[in-house]
């Protein structure tokens, strides 16, 4: 078990370090930054081609603004689809050939451009292209700018599950510009504000009463609370990855409600939530489970589900048994032998992971807490519509 003993203080910095093995590298935030993309990429040396990734829905989206930043006639721009099931082995050899054909070799640059699901295809297809060629990430979604982006996680997903095929590989730059996430529909954006109230919750009392007291002017995309929170969620997510790169212990603390989430995903066949929707549900629940346990105080349980809540509807619980749900969790790749793994938070801005919850606990928190949570939730969903 380990506590989580980030407390720092907001460096207020556009440049934002993260340490990893292979090379540390800066994640630069800033409204409008793309349009200087070229410059903030040009520290980075000389490349022998640059290759732009990313989906037709995204280029439409951002492309116009990002050809200013980075002059198409330097660097080509490859298209794929980026649905989930795109995220794949296939995909990753589509791009390949494609950097063979378009001449790539190993001092070519990819510029990863879009959500997560391009930023993991994008970033294992740089791990293995030549063994490896150099990737810029410029996230487009809020889940991606906080969280997917910043860590080196690559990879795709294979038929048995999500994830199983991927590589730690760290990217040489990340270039965050909150003005992309105007177009951004409202449900991606909501479901990324779930994980940013993760950051809160694990890792910092401030940005928590910071969302609490700005989440009407955060859902309303008010730009300077918008890159106040992605700020200090990279922040945080940038300090825990720095010191728990290949995820051996402290980076753990990240999964706060994604046990849950994992679980509700898997038994709807990942159809019915968008993955910040599952991971709120989860929130809530690891709340009621750290009550339960007597592990979270009174307080701190009713302030994360209420401003879990302020992110507006969700869709509801699933049809299955609180049982069908525990199995769900056990057979969770994250569970060590057979044994369900929870992150808790003991005080707000903390977190611990717990192996030893009783079963009968975690259950009753399934098949109870729902309702406890439903009534409240729905009139929540009607005032929102
Ligand atoms: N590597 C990691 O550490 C890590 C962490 C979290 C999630 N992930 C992965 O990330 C993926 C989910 O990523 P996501 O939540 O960013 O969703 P996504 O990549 O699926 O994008 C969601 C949708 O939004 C569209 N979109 C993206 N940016 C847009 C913009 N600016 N304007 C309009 N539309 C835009 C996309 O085309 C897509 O249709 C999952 O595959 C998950 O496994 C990885
Ligand atoms: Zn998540």
């Amino acid at each position: 078990m380990r506590e989580s003993t980030l407390a720092m203080k907001p460096t207020g910095s556009n440049v934002i370090r993260v340490r990893a093995a292979a090379g540390d590298y800066s994640v630069v935030c800033g409204r409008g930054l793309l349009r200087n993309a070229a410059r903030e990429i040009s520290r980075l040396g000389r490349f022998s081609s640059t290759h732009i990734m990313s989906s037709k829905r995204v280029w439409r989206a951002v492309g116009e603004g990002l050809r200013r930043g980075i002059p198409v006639p330097v660097a080509q721009v490859h298209l794929f689809d980026d649905a989930e099931a795109s995220k794949s082995l296939k995909t990753v050899e589509e791009i390949a050939r494609k950097l063979v054909r378009a001449g790539a070799d190993r001092k070519s640059l990819l510029i990863a451009v879009g959500g997560g699901v391009v930023g993991d295809v994008v970033g294992f297809a740089a791990a293995s292209y030549l063994r490896g060629v150099a990737l810029v990430q410029v996230p487009t979604t809020l889940v991606a700018q906080v969280d997917s982006a910043i860590g080196g996680k690559t990879g795709v997903n294979l038929p048995e599950g999500k994830n199983l095929v991927g590589a730690f590989y760290p990217p040489r730059l990340v270039l965050v510009d909150s003005e992309v996430l105007a177009s951004l529909p409202g449900r991606e954006f909501r479901g990324g504000l779930a994980e940013v109230i993760k950051y809160g919750v694990i890792a910092d009392p401030r940005l928590f009463a910071f969302l609490e007291q700005n989440m009407k002017a955060i859902l309303g995309r008010d730009s300077r609370a918008l890159e106040h929170v992605i700020r200090r969620s990279i922040e945080i997510k940038a300090r825990v990855v720095s010191r728990d790169e290949k995820e051996s212990g402290l980076r753990e603390i990240l999964n706060f409600g994604h046990t849950f989430a994992h679980a509700l995903e898997t038994v709807t066949r990942y159809r019915k939530y968008q993955h910040g929707e599952a991971v709120a549900w989860g929130m809530m629940c690891a709340a009621l489970l750290g009550h339960e346990t007597a592990k979270t105080p009174a307080d701190d349980v009713a302030r994360v589900i209420a401003l879990v809540r302020q992110i507006g509807p969700l869709p509801g619980w699933p049809a299955v048994s609180a049982r069908r749900l525990f199995d769900a969790m056990r057979a969770d790749k994250k569970a060590k032998f057979g044994r369900v793994r929870f992150v808790l938070s003991p005080r707000l801005g903390t977190a611990k992971s717990y192996d030893k919850v009783p079963e009968a606990t975690a259950i009753r928190v399934l098949r109870f807490g729902p309702q406890f949570l439903m009534g409240p939730m729905d009139s929540l969903g009607e005032k929102h519509g």
